[in-house]
């Protein structure tokens, strides 16, 4: 497949989804671990998504000029109100927080996430100055259908349906089929990169030319062995983490794969 073409080539990101994983001390550990092995990188955002708990912790290791921003991994959509067990943007803001996942598989399988939810997730963030990271992809019974193409973009219609398009600055995208999800099975370059380019086309025409310069992230089973393959793709801006994200060698491996230059100054 041709790739889209590009008027704006997106800086690369790559974020760390660390699930249910990490106690605050765990926490205060690991991310003192990946700021020294990152600290002097450039050229790319770095993000990392600990548990609603542990953000603090974070925020208070990383400072206030760290170049990693810290991230949440769902959020509610109403600034407050009776919603048990639930989390709003300005409380995530408090802790610095500037980015969110939305619409994660897990969530969509477990927690009845609906597209239609995510959409107003999505909305909310930007309103409180949160990046969105809004995930989408099929399931390997969908894949054997031949039902890929149909899925994502149906999920990605609905996903963004009333997202401001003057925001779409702060929109990330992710890509993630649930079959290479903690599985191991990592979907091919080839296979991630027809359906990012799908992807890049179809928020062309939805947002117009700047939707070139929304970042498409690809996620499932990425590892240090295979992440320069994936981020070679023209539409593959960076990566969504899970189990590499917890290791952090691994997860440097991983951003200086994503790099568009490996200057040797920062060897
Ligand atoms: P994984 O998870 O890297 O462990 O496959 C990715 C994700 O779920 O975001």
């Amino acid at each position: 497949m041709t790739p889209s073409k590009k008027v704006i080539t997106p800086r690369p990101l790559v974020v760390g989804n660390w699930k249910m994983h990490k106690t605050a001390s765990d926490t205060r550990d690991l991310t003192q671990d990946i700021v020294k092995r990152v600290e002097r990188v450039a050229n790319i955002d770095m993000v990392i998504c600990p548990p609603f708990t542990s953000l603090p912790a974070a925020h208070e290791t990383l400072g206030r000029h760290s170049v990693i921003a810290l991230g949440a991994q769902n959020m509610h959509a109403a600034k407050e109100g009776a919603f048990t067990g639930e989390i709003s943007g300005p409380m995530l803001r408090e802790f610095g927080v500037r980015y969110v996942i939305l619409g994660h598989s897990e969530r969509r399988q477990f927690d009845n996430e609906t597209s239609e939810k995510v959409a107003a997730k999505a909305i909310s963030a930007v309103g409180y100055h949160l990046r969105p990271i809004v995930c989408v992809g099929e399931t390997l019974t969908q894949r054997e259908a031949d039902e890929t193409t149909a899925v994502v973009e149906s999920q990605i219609r609905s996903s963004l349906s009333g997202f401001p398009s003057e925001q779409i600055d702060e929109l990330v995208v992710a890509y993630e089929p649930v079959w290479a999800i903690g599985t191991g099975k990592v979907a091919t370059p080839r296979q991630a990169g027809e359906v990012h380019t799908k992807i890049r086309k179809l928020l062309i025409k939805i947002f117009g030319p700047k939707g070139s310069g929304i970042r498409i992230l690809y996620g499932g089973s990425v590892k240090p062995e295979n992440a320069a393959a994936l981020m070679a793709e023209p539409d593959i801006d960076g990566a969504l983490v899970g189990g590499a994200s917890l290791d952090a060698r691994a997860f440097f491996d991983i951003i200086e794969a994503a790099r568009p230059t490996r200057a040797s100054e920062h060897d």
